[in-house]
């Protein structure tokens, strides 16, 4: 059958990450790749106990169809839980979405038409690029310094392609680790907002920090509606409840609502349940003073390996939370996509390629690397054995 697809999605290839883990199936292989949370952190009892009594007591009201703005509770407790990012939300300026890339998802599917064009961060999330690209747009690079978006090439890119969107990952970048300064925060605002451009503000790792201090959402910045917030409990509690939120104006949430009533109705009401409870009972910060040091201890691992075994001539991020350490070969000529198989095969372990985060798809001299899936002694190994293949491959 010759299957005749959109234009939007007929020559788009799979989620670069989704297609790795296909590769990553023998027994064995060290994965650096993936970004799951760390499995030893996902509160199973915790769960299971709430949710036991979520059905006792309320059974038949949690397994029937709710509303697509969120189940009520959640959107309360969720207006407390944004207060820690400096955010005062309202329940007509919230939204429950299922995971923060629905509420990337969202967005684009409010605001973009074809050929629209968005600002981001380069190196990005890499599923930002994706979605934007089944909804048409083009996305913009905008050059990034050790503290984040670098303003100079902000400033320039929003007089020479009036983007509609800036999106970008505050905390704890993925792919980079690297956190924005209140200044920057407060400048990108600044222009964004002179240049009639909405900042798309997606936050899922800012509460993973173990090191350095708390910086305020730019959110919490907007006087003008400007902003849209996403967080998502993904890497705080499960990301298999699939539950996040969305903060912005009443009128984007209202469009945003009406996507999310053809997407999925509404998130899943026992998930949206389980989180509100999880929440309001108190759990969440002993719940991260027990997985946070379980972060940190991996990142250390990591890091101290990195120092053990790797070469002159790559540079790595050193982040103060989240889930990834970035690498750059100061070589512009090593191109990460074309030795991922052979460096899968020889060491036994499997990276990222950078190329996937850029918002051309052109840059090859970096990889993405995850901490928190594998153990401190993989970390080691895997590291050591990566540090062998790039010695030698500097060395050539
Ligand atoms: C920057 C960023 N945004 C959004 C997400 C989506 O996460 P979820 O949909 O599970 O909340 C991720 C997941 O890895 C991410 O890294």
């Amino acid at each position: 059958m010759n299957y005749e697809f959109s234009d939007r999605l007929k020559n788009l290839q799979g989620n670069a990450i989704r297609e790795i883990f296909k590769l990553l199936s023998q027994p064995g292989v060290i994965s650096f790749a993936g970004g799951f949370p760390a499995k030893e952190t996902l509160p199973v009892a915790e769960i299971k106990d709430i949710t036991n009594r979520i059905l006792d007591e309320n059974g038949a009201e949690i397994l029937q169809y709710g509303g697509t703005e969120g189940y009520y509770p959640l959107i309360e407790s969720s207006c407390e839980y944004v207060k820690r990012d400096g955010i005062v939300a309202t329940p007509d300026k919230t939204l429950v979405i299922s995971g923060g890339q629905q509420g990337i998802d969202l967005t684009f599917k409010a605001f973009i038409n074809k050929g629209d064009r968005i600002l981001v961060e380069n190196p990005t999330y890499l599923a930002c690029l994706h979605i934007l690209k089944t909804y048409e747009g083009e996305a913009i690079g905008v050059d990034s310094d050790e503290d984040g978006i670098n303003i100079v090439d902000l400033a320039k890119k929003l007089v020479l392609y009036s983007p509609k969107i800036l999106y970008l990952v505050p905390n704890f970048s993925n792919p980079t680790g690297k956190t924005l300064s209140v200044e920057k925060r407060q400048a990108v605002y600044e222009l964004c907002k002179k240049h009639g451009c909405i900042i798309l503000e997606d936050n899922p790792y800012g509460e993973i920090r173990f090191s350095g201090n708390r910086v305020p959402a730019i959110k919490s910045f907007d006087r003008d509606g400007i902003v849209i917030y996403i967080t998502s409990f993904s890497k705080v509690i499960s990301p298999g409840l699939r539950t996040g939120i969305a903060v912005a104006s009443p009128e984007i949430i209202r469009k945003l609502t009406i996507g999310k009533q053809a997407a999925d109705v509404h998130t899943a009401s026992l998930s949206q349940a389980i989180v509100d409870r999880y929440l309001r009972e108190g759990r969440i910060d002993p719940h991260l003073k027990e997985i946070v040091p379980v972060y940190k201890m991996k990142k250390d691992a990591m890091h101290d390996a990195i120092g053990k075994y790797m070469p002159e001539g790559i540079r790595f991020t050193d982040p103060d939370g989240g889930l990834f350490i970035f690498a750059e070969f100061a070589r512009k000529g090593v191109n990460t996509d074309e030795i991922f198989k052979d460096v899968v095969e020889k060491t036994g372990c499997a990276y990222v390629p950078g190329s996937s985060f850029y918002a051309d798809g052109k840059t090859f001299n970096a990889l993405r690397l995850n901490y928190s899936n594998a153990t401190p002694a993989e970390i080691e190994k895997g590291i050591k054995a990566l540090g062998g293949y790039f010695t030698k491959l500097l060395e050539d």
